[in-house]
């Protein structure tokens, strides 16, 4: 037995490590491909930012309240690391001003200080895109389908849509007060948290996963029988453009989500192969109000975050996903010393032919077993004699594991027809 490590990946953290990151590659570059087909760029952000960008957020968000890692650098400066993604995309987009509509994707870690379980981590990673500039109900029909349309590409059965509208700043005012007296009437029911804070924060009631909340919201008015006209317009031309692309949703009047941005549209796809609280895939919704919050012009948003770790659950869950056969096509093998494999590995490679070799001058058959145990379809074996006759000995490593001499000159073509 190896000795203890005397480090370990911090609470709440983990590594990646072949194979499992071929998933992840393969994750990130399905959702890449979706996103630009609908016209989105990539935009990569710092990590952490001025704690402020955050805490605009509002100190009613629990994220931004219990969860963030705050620190101050050297300089004295107070930081965050980022908890989530918007807030960084809507400080970037105030500083920098792009045309609008401005479409973005991500794909990047978050940092909450939660209590670790499993599919809920202390830094996750989260494929996001966010749509800054327009109010056209049309663009949450084309982010909430392009959360769906990936959970489709990889193959998920079992992830079902949640939508709700939470109205904006002309009529949510007055259901807010509606549910704060309907809470307080009850307050007795609620949980502990939510009994005191319940006057401050009524929506946030809604959200509450506790039993007893939900127990005592299950008859709470719902902000979807107060929405004023605009807001109704919004959210049935959003039904409308979901039911014309043939995405099946639930709504979901109690669906508030955890940010107070939040305006009118939100959404949660739930991965119902797993199990309770930690079986959100992904979520988002509208935060018309935001970049002003953040001292922008007025300037309407929507956007989502998926979770990769919880999506990978959801695959495993569902037995789809598969990692790619990992590792490369070509093996070469050289029992002359090495120098035959470092030149022949480097003009596959930019051959474009993905090519490994075995190090430290070990025996032809210790270099034989890497070669087997590659995954590799071919092997380029160079002894002595093929080194003096100026030839490569080119194995096949599956089927019959038939082999030909070919002259060094000529090996990189002929590989290049065997594998095509
Ligand atoms: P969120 O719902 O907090 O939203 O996170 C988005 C997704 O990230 C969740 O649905 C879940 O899949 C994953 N996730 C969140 N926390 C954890 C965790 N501790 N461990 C593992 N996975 C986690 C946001 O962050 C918003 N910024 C989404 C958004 C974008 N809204 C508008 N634009």
């Amino acid at each position: 037995m190896p000795p203890a490590p005397p480090f370990r990946a911090p609470s709440g953290t983990h590594d990646v490590l072949p194979p499992e990151s071929a998933r992840w590659e393969l994750l990130v570059s399905r959702f890449a491909d979706l996103a630009h087909r609908a016209g989105f760029g990539l935009v990569v952000g710092p990590l952490f930012e001025d704690v402020g960008v955050f805490q605009r957020l509002g100190e009613g968000t629990d994220v931004v309240r219990k969860e963030m890692y705050v620190f101050e650098d050297r300089g004295g400066r107070p930081l965050a690391l980022r908890p989530e993604g918007t807030a960084s995309v809507v400080r970037a987009f105030v500083q920098h001003r792009p045309t609008t509509p401005w479409k973005v994707w991500y794909a990047a870690p978050s940092f909450r200080y939660e209590r670790p379980q499993a599919g809920r981590y202390r830094q996750h990673h989260q494929l996001g895109v966010e749509v800054l500039g327009s109010d056209d109900p049309d663009v949450d029909v084309d982010v909430i389908a392009l959360a769906h349309d990936l959970y489709r590409s990889l193959g998920l059965r079992q992830v079902t849509l949640a939508l709700n509208s939470i109205g904006d700043r002309a009529c949510r005012p007055d259901y807010v007060d509606l549910l704060g007296t309907y809470l307080h009437e009850r307050t007795e029911q609620l949980c502990g948290e939510h009994r005191q804070r319940a006057g401050e924060q009524p929506l946030r009631v809604l959200d509450c996963k506790r039993p007893e909340c939900r127990h005592a919201t299950d008859a709470a008015p719902r902000m979807l029988d107060h929405l004023c006209g605009a807001c109704a317009a919004h959210f049935e031309r959003v039904r409308e453009g979901l039911d014309a692309l043939e995405i099946a949703y639930q709504l979901e009047s109690r669906l508030v989500r955890g940010f107070d941005y939040y305006t009118r549209t939100t959404f949660e796809f739930t991965a119902t192969a797993l199990a309770g609280a930690q079986n959100a895939v992904g979520g988002g919704g509208r935060y018309d109000g935001l970049v002003e919050q953040l001292g922008g012009p007025p300037t309407p948003a929507i956007g989502f975050g998926i979770g990769i770790e919880r999506v990978l659950l959801a695959c495993d869950a569902e037995a789809v996903l598969t990692p790619p056969a990992a590792g490369v096509d070509v093996w070469v093998v050289d029992a002359t010393g090495g120098a035959e494999a470092r030149d022949l590995s480097w003009s596959l490679r930019r051959a474009g032919v993905a090519a490994d070799r075995g190090f430290d001058e070990r025996s032809m058959r210790a270099q034989m077993k890497l070669a087997d145990r590659s995954g590799a379809s071919l092997a380029l074996i160079v002894g002595p004699e093929e080194r003096a006759r100026g030839t490569v000995s080119l194995r096949q490593l599956r089927g019959d594991g038939a082999q030909q001499v070919v002259a060094r000159d000529d090996v990189v073509a002929r590989v290049k027809e065997l594998l095509a």
